[in-house]
């Protein structure tokens, strides 16, 4: 029987669990890397060497030489961002050439970061605190399908100018007749993009087809999720979501490979919890109290918007959660060294509602926010990590910390990262085998 060489990276939390540095640290090993939802909302950093790299569209896998990067059809491609990643990774000395597009991936055109901004701020309360790139928009034309342009129409041009001339009229009306905007002009846009189109269409494939080949070749080919569990549109806090399906199971619609081919589900959790943006989060600290986590070796700030994060302790009925609608068969915990000076770390084992114990995850936000974390206390290592490189050198706290986790979320942690470098990481399992 052949054997599938696939692994799925997949946040557990509200995205920003550290996925790029895991997808970077799996690359070296991996033939192929494709994202299959989300767009450039997404920001991963990736540190090589004394090199910072943040990524929003482009897999994390174009740091390897030779390792194809694949844009799947459920990802949102705003051209010009692309393109403007490409020039800046080459101007850095990073060679391009393997990224590929899909065919059937939706176009982002400028009429939707601007209808995402008209959009939220047309919102009088419970504003979604979207990143304003235009992700929500163009996955609703998706939906819609009237007024969806993907990449194949793109560098067809006269179908993306019957096509753009329609949709943006439509879009038009919509931003004068709803928002009092004067509207977008066609040839400008026309102009624009046919030029991008041209500088893209000779990467823009049938990626399916390339993605299933690599697999029946036994290539490794590792699937990077951006966001997180929890900003599923199906299964995360909604409506403070994102528009996609982070989740594993957005791998099969989002690329066109089969549930069967999908071999080991990879959960990045931190050992903490952050979140950017609106939206219930049961464990955060008080503004007063997160700078130990924010700050510091911490840098919880956005790399997309640069907004503050919001911070607070592990939660394991998220966890519990996460790797229960993802399959996840593997843990990697990252930032436990952020954690190095703690004397008392909480992990949140429950709710407490109305004074009730709740272990699963409500659906309902107004019970969410009423619920309160039950905690139960570990004591800190107060040592610092970043150093250590085997499992069994980690302190026996933070042994017991991680066994907790893994305990309490229901999978094996298999990778510890313990600072921002490559090398700054525990692998106590190959994740590939
Ligand atoms: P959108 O994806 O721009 O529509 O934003 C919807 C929600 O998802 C907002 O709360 C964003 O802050 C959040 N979000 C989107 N992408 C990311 C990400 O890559 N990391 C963390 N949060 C994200």
């Amino acid at each position: 029987m052949a054997v599938v060489k696939t692994v799925v990276v997949v946040g557990l939390q509200w995205g920003d669990e550290g996925k790029g540095k895991v997808t970077d640290l799996l690359a070296s090993e991996a033939q192929m890397v494709v994202r299959y939802q989300g767009g450039n909302n997404a920001g991963h950093t990736v540190v090589v060497g004394d090199q910072e790299f943040k990524l929003h569209l482009i897999p994390s896998g174009i740091l390897y030489p030779g390792t194809l990067c694949v844009l799947g059809n459920g990802v949102v491609i705003d051209p010009k961002v692309l393109l403007a990643e490409m020039e800046e990774l080459a101007a850095r000395g990073i060679d391009v050439s393997g990224i590929r597009i899909s065919d059937r991936a939706h176009v982002i055109l400028p009429y939707h970061p601007l209808l995402d901004r008209l959009e939220e701020d047309s919102r009088p309360a419970g504003k979604i605190g979207t990143t304003g790139r235009g992700i929500g928009p163009a996955y609703v034309d998706k939906y819609n399908r009237y007024d969806a342009i993907r990449m194949v129409d793109l560098v067809q041009p006269e179908v993306f100018k019957d096509r753009l001339a329609m949709v943006l009229e439509r879009k038009n009306r919509l931003l004068r007749e709803f928002y009092h905007h004067s509207g977008l002009d066609f040839q400008a846009i026309f102009d624009e993009y046919s030029a991008y189109a041209q500088r893209l269409r000779d990467r823009v494939v049938d990626t399916a087809s390339l993605v299933n080949a690599a697999i029946d070749r036994q290539e490794r080919v590792l699937f990077e999720g951006a966001q997180g569990s929890l900003l599923d549109v199906d299964h995360g806090t909604f409506p403070f979501v994102s528009s996609s399906n982070p989740g594993a199971a957005g791998v099969c619609a989002g690329t066109g490979v089969g549930p069967t081919k999908i071999r080991k589900v990879l959960g990045v959790i931190k050992a903490y919890s952050t979140r950017v943006g609106e939206g219930p989060f049961p464990t955060e600290l008080p503004e007063q109290e997160v700078s130990l986590l924010r700050d510091g070796r911490g840098r919880e700030y956005g790399v997309t918007t640069g907004r503050p994060r919001r911070c607070g302790w592990f939660d394991a009925v998220i966890s519990r959660y996460s790797v229960m609608i993802n399959g996840v068969n593997s843990l990697a915990v990252m930032k436990l060294d952020v954690l190095d000076h703690f004397t008392t770390i909480r992990i949140c084992t429950a709710y407490r509602y109305r004074g009730e114990l709740v272990k699963t995850f409500p659906s309902s936000l107004k019970m969410l926010a009423e619920c309160e974390p039950v905690y139960e206390e570990l004591p800190g290592w107060r040592r610092d990590t970043s150093s250590i490189k085997h499992y069994e050198d980690l302190p026996k706290e933070a042994r017991a910390y991680l066994d907790r986790i893994s305990e309490l979320s229901g999978a094996p942690v298999d990778l510890v990262s313990v600072g921002w470098r490559r090398d700054e990481t525990i692998v106590r399992r190959n994740v590939w085998e």
